[in-house]
């Protein structure tokens, strides 16, 4: 069901003292909001996350999953584990998992199914580079991450995906893709989406935005139509950042 969304994604930052003190904070701060609220701490501290956050909205979702079930995959984490400790969503394909741990669209495909298969909830993450923005590629290359690997979904799949278009070129590089250029994608995937299935689908498909979003330009993002939340990364490690983002929603 699409609903609105602003999710943290704390990659590598943060110990378990640091997590503990900036949930706590997020906590008290949190403004009334009908929105759902996302942290996603490091595998490490998702436990802890999960037991402080018990009694809160805040919901915990993981960075990464793999695709099989348990075996021989050092330093890997399966679906089971995180249900296991109360974590029901996953970050998959975010740009970083792609460019330094060579998660390719095969591999990511695979990562949906299983984590489709075990009822976990699949952020899905993607986006062009700058040179295929310059070159004018970034609608077909957007429409092949998605064929890639989500197009071979059933449609009831598409209740447990949420979408994040993230341009490569905005994340933690401070520009931004502007509202308009934000607003112009995201209606180039639901039109997709609603070729690949149909227009109902494609309507109830949460797609948020990512890259360098803060409080100053929040607001503007989000006002526009098919924007329906945001993944955000270093302004989530700030409480009074984050919180102001929440609130722009
Ligand atoms: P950023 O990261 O907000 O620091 O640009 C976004 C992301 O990687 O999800």
């Amino acid at each position: 069901m699409r609903s609105k969304i602003v999710a943290g994604n704390w990659k590598m930052n943060k110990t378990l003292e640091q997590t503990e003190t900036l949930l706590a904070e997020l906590s008290a701060k949190l403004p009334d909001t009908d929105a759902e609220v996302m942290v996603s701490p490091t595998y490490v501290n998702l436990t802890g996350a999960v037991r402080s956050l018990e009694s809160s909205k805040i919901e915990v979702i993981a960075q990464n999953m793999h695709f099989a079930e348990s075996g021989a995959y050092t330093g890997e984490i399966s679906a089971e584990m995180l249900l296991n400790i109360g974590v029901d969503t996953a970050i998959i394909g975010h740009s970083e998992r792609r460019a330094y741990f060579g998660e390719t669209d095969e591999i990511l495909a695979k990562k949906v199914v299983a984590a489709l298969a075990k009822g976990i909830r699949v952020m899905f993450c993607f986006g062009e580079e700058l040179e295929d923005r310059q070159s004018g590629k970034h609608f077909k290359l957007v429409e092949s991450q998605l064929r890639n690997a989500l197009f071979s979904l059933d449609a009831s799949a598409w209740s447990k995906i949420i979408l994040a278009y993230e341009p490569v070129w905005a994340i933690g590089t401070g520009e931004t893709a502007s509202p308009e250029q934000a607003q112009e994608m995201h209606a180039f995937i639901r039109k997709t989406i609603g070729e690949a299935y149909n227009t109902a689908l494609a309507n109830g498909v949460s797609i948020l935005y990512g890259g360098s979003v803060k409080p100053a330009n929040a607001e503007e993002i989000f006002s526009k139509p098919d924007v329906d939340g945001g993944l955000i990364g270093g302004a989530s490690l700030v409480a009074d950042d984050f919180v102001a983002i929440i609130k722009a929603i």
